[in-house]
């Protein structure tokens, strides 16, 4: 692995040794805990982040290893192309960490760094979210490939991230999005190809009576950091697809998923996200074990 730019980019066996590797160090902490020593690794942010840019800094910091957080809020684009930062950045750092507005600005900081590139979120994928989230239904159901998750709302970033992860690890995903929102269609169908190999499953679907039982009903916000869309038609067209106790019960899901953050009232209800059924927490936490695996494996070869 040289770098992660998207979740596409992992063999099923990669995803699986990466879910198992951030078991062992989730159990094992310390067991890492000098496995960065020496390295730097530059955390660069075009948008706001609270549970990735804390977890990439404390991860790091439990790996041995010193991050530094940059604000890229002004600095790839007009200021300097993303090739120049990239060049830059792998100068005096071990590896970046790239939160951006789109794919492909990563590319550009890959092409030109001789160093990692981690895709923190862009506007295609959110892979050190996916990860997560596997992880935490592997925990919660054991075998994935017996795992029925729902993704219901917008098919953008997170959506597409999962549905990648689930046909690497055999799951069997249902996504239910209003007409328009659907997940990129040539994702889905690498997805379903992926599937069909793995004897997982991916459906794309807008009516919502069309929805099968399922174990976890995952939902994201409505309203993504950087879409310039209009809100009251984006409050219009997804308010059926609102996850409230009404859904869980009628797919007799047992769990609801957040990427976080969420807005009580739109995409879920507090009662929902709120209750005992919620791991979101978990999710959150996971974030830590799934990209301390990530740094590991993209470490692994520069440590033999
Ligand atoms: N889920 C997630 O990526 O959260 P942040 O935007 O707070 O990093
Ligand atoms: N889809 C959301 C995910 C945030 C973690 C966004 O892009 O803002």
């Amino acid at each position: 692995m040289n770098d992660l730019l998207e979740m596409p980019a992992l063999s099923p066996q990669q995803t699986t040794e990466l879910l198992q590797l951030a078991q062992t160090i989730k159990q094992r902490p310390t067991a890492w805990s000098t496995y960065l020593q020496g390295k730097s690794i530059a955390l660069l942010f075009e948008k706001p982040s609270l549970r990735t840019r804390a977890s990439f800094a404390a991860g790091i910091h439990r790996l041995g290893g010193h991050s530094i957080y940059l604000d890229a809020q002004n600095l790839i684009g007009e200021r300097e192309p993303a090739t120049d930062v990239g060049a830059n950045l792998a100068l005096w750092h071990d590896a970046i960490v790239a939160r951006v507005y789109s794919q492909s600005t990563l590319s550009d900081l890959a092409s030109a760094s001789d160093k990692p590139v981690v895709n923190a979120l862009s506007d295609t994928c959110h892979p050190c979210q996916a990860l997560a989230d596997l992880l935490t239904l592997q925990e919660q159901l054991g075998d994935l490939r017996q795992v029925h998750l729902t993704f219901i709302g917008d098919g953008n970033n997170v959506c597409q991230a999962l549905m990648a992860g689930a046909a690497r690890t055999g799951m069997h995903m249902q996504v239910v999005t209003p007409e328009g929102y659907a997940p990129d269609a040539e994702l889905t169908a690498a997805a379903q190809q992926q599937a069909a190999q793995t004897g997982g499953s991916i459906s794309v679907l807008h009516d919502l009576t069309q929805l099968q039982s399922t174990d976890a009903i995952y939902t994201d916000t409505w309203l993504s950091m950087g879409q310039s869309r209009d809100n009251n038609s984006v409050m219009h067209d997804f308010a059926p697809y609102q996850v409230n106790s009404d859904l869980m019960k009628r797919l007799g899901a047992k769990y609801f998923m957040h990427c976080l953050p969420a807005y009580r009232g739109r995409e879920v209800t507090a009662e929902v996200i709120d209750s005992s059924q919620s791991l979101v927490l978990q999710q959150a936490e996971n974030r830590l074990h799934a990209q301390n695996a990530i740094l590991v494996k993209l470490f692994e070869g520069a440590q033999a």
